[in-house]
């Protein structure tokens, strides 16, 4: 391998503190030096390597450096890099057909994005335009971005950095059984959280707020598996009054049909 000088993580970090906008943590008191991945591993600037067990948020689930997907990266950035959309190119629309092909039910359509937080605006706004209304519910502990929306959607303090979040957002009890917030046990609960929001719609709202958004699984609150039913229920309430489900898949559904 080729011998490299890395600054070194106290040289970055300083670099940070004088060029980086003071948004970004790292939880830990001496973070690593990540310099190169190989697949499952990590290897940081003294050589260890590291199984990594995180990929990304979930999101680098096909290996680092995969040599499958940098060949195809380096003959795509080696022949066309970019034109503006105005043109025609053809690898998004057969991309849009594999997924049409791969997404269950009578899903067909594609819009593509670089960043969950794009995904989210983008599936509320949509919402908001199809419905004509712009309130959202959203779950308790769970994560959607740090855009100005998707933060206010986000129901975990510690991610809600923004004194004057967006309004017209309700939260309703996340499904957890095993902490439930509602204090519930799951043979008898008769999904009390599910019931919430309908509960939520007929006080706290027009009574026909336009779309419900949640994790298929919350990752951030802690992997949290809502319990059997909760989404179907949770749809059936939706259905009666109009108002637009939208999963957030950012985490379990990346390179995986969800
Ligand atoms: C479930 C979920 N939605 C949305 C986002 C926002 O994605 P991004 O950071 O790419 O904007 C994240 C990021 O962790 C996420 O976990």
């Amino acid at each position: 391998m080729e011998e490299h000088a890395y600054i070194g993580p106290k040289a970055i970090l300083e670099k940070k503190k004088k060029y980086i906008m003071p948004c970004l943590g790292h939880f830990y008191r001496e973070p690593r030096q990540f310099v190169r991945g190989d697949m499952q591993y990590l290897f940081d600037h003294e050589g260890r390597r590291y199984l990594d067990c995180f990929a990304g948020v979930s999101v680098i689930n096909c290996g680092h450096c995969n040599p499958e997907i940098t060949e195809k990266v380096k003959k795509q950035v080696g022949t066309l890099q970019h034109v503006c959309n105005i043109y025609l190119t053809e690898n998004f629309v057969n991309l849009a057909e594999r997924l049409a092909e791969v997404t269950p039910g009578d899903l067909q359509k594609s819009f593509f994005c670089s960043t969950g937080s794009e995904a989210t605006e983008g599936a509320l706004l949509l919402a908001s335009i199809y419905t004509k209304n712009s309130e959202i519910i959203a779950l308790r502990n769970g994560l959607h971005g740090r855009t100005k929306l998707g933060m206010s959607i986000t129901g975990i303090s510690m991610w809600r950095t923004d004194d004057n979040p967006v309004g017209g957002i309700h939260f309703a009890p996340n499904p957890y059984c095993y902490r439930c917030p509602l204090g519930k046990k799951r043979e008898t609960c008769d999904l009390a959280c599910a019931n919430a929001v309908e509960d939520l719609i007929k006080t706290a709202t027009s009574g026909h707020p336009g779309a419900f958004i949640a994790e298929s699984i919350q990752g951030n609150a802690g992997i949290i598996v809502p319990p059997e039913g909760y989404f179907k229920r949770v749809k059936e309430i939706l259905d009666a009054y109009g108002t637009l489900l939208i999963t957030d898949e950012v985490q379990t559904g990346f390179a995986r049909t969800g």
